[in-house]
């Protein structure tokens, strides 16, 4: 893996994928080749040790200064406005989600960065994809500011490669569920609420309703495909705009019924707002055999053993991240 040449920035450190995955580079590279960055010092810090900057990437200069000064080989952007928080800030989740990935990708064509990841999202997909096994190539008309920009980072992300050769790859997350840290803001959010409710108070109101088909992923999974797909051979990469990666597919009616497996007791109720329509317009599962083929992309997760999980992991925890 050439672990001891790599030295590695993670923009948007803090937040819920960004904790883990820190966390996780950490553990394969070593703490002080991962420097960790956000908007501010991070509350619950996502390792023991290894650096931290405040960074904001929308600021291509103190971005430049950072990748220069710690002579860094390969970036993972994270920083980004999500679904729900971003129907509230159109025009800020348009500048932080298009203009923070240019930067990014105009100082990776430029310098020495060898590698860059990017997240996307089931919220590239619109009300006229297909909804179900939703294809790799398939009609893209996402009706969120989320999925417009997120859409058009995913042909920027294919431009830089194609015209400057930049190495950039990324992954059309589903829905991610986790323990750790909270989700920032999107539309999925409820199936990580809906755990904790359910042990803090034994009920939980749903803002979608209960058929309501979602793709999820448990967060090791999400890791996992990341490092598996930053760690594979360049040569197997065919899609540089975001891989569609599936684990599982539920409604708040099935996971509810999951989790009552635990907690006989617990209660649910539906009451649907403005984000009911956004979940309308996505996929309810999908297909991803080309990131199978490519690259070897394989869920671990059902539904059964991420509740098992989850509820065990909150339990434990004395004082819970996501209270
Ligand atoms: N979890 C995201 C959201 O709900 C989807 O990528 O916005």
């Amino acid at each position: 893996m050439g672990t001891g040449t790599e030295k590695i920035l993670v923009i948007g450190a803090n937040g819920q994928l960004g904790t883990e995955l820190t966390e996780a580079l950490r553990n394969v590279y070593g703490a002080a080749q991962v420097v960790a960055s956000d908007l501010h010092t991070p509350s619950h810090p996502a390792g023991d040790e290894g650096p931290f900057e405040i960074l904001n990437v929308l600021d291509e200069r103190r971005l430049r200064e950072l990748v220069r000064e710690y002579r860094i080989t390969q970036v993972y952007h994270l920083a980004a406005l999500l679904s729900a928080v971003g129907e509230k800030k159109p025009k800020l989740a348009w500048e932080l989600n298009v203009n923070g990935l240019l930067n990014v990708l105009e100082t990776a064509r430029e310098g020495a960065i060898k590698k860059v990841f990017w997240p996307s999202t089931i919220a590239v997909f619109g009300p006229n994809t297909p909804r179900e096994h939703t294809p790799q190539h398939t009609v893209t008309d996402p009706s969120t500011i989320y999925g417009i920009s997120k859409l058009a980072g995913e042909r920027w992300c294919e431009y830089y490669c194609a015209k400057y050769g930049v190495d950039v790859r990324g992954l059309r997350y589903p829905g991610l569920i986790s323990y750790k840290n909270p989700p920032g803001g999107g539309t999925t959010d409820y199936a990580v609420d809906i755990y904790l409710q359910a042990l803090e108070t034994g009920t939980y109101q749903c803002y979608l309703a209960e058929d309501t088909y979602l793709p999820m992923m448990y967060m090791p999974d999400a890791v996992r495909a990341t490092l598996e797909l930053m760690e594979a051979d360049a040569k197997r990469i065919t899609i540089r705009s975001g891989y569609n990666i599936g684990a599982i597919s539920f409604s708040p009616r099935e996971i509810a019924a999951e989790i009552q497996k635990h907690l006989p007791r617990f209660t649910v109720g539906y009451r649907p707002d403005f984000r009911q329509q956004i979940a309308d317009s996505w996929p309810q599962s999908i297909d991803d055999s080309t990131a199978r083929n490519d690259w070897g992309w394989k869920p671990q997760y059902d539904l059964a053993e991420m509740t098992r999980d989850m509820l065990t992991n909150l339990k434990n925890l004395k004082k819970p991240v996501l209270a």
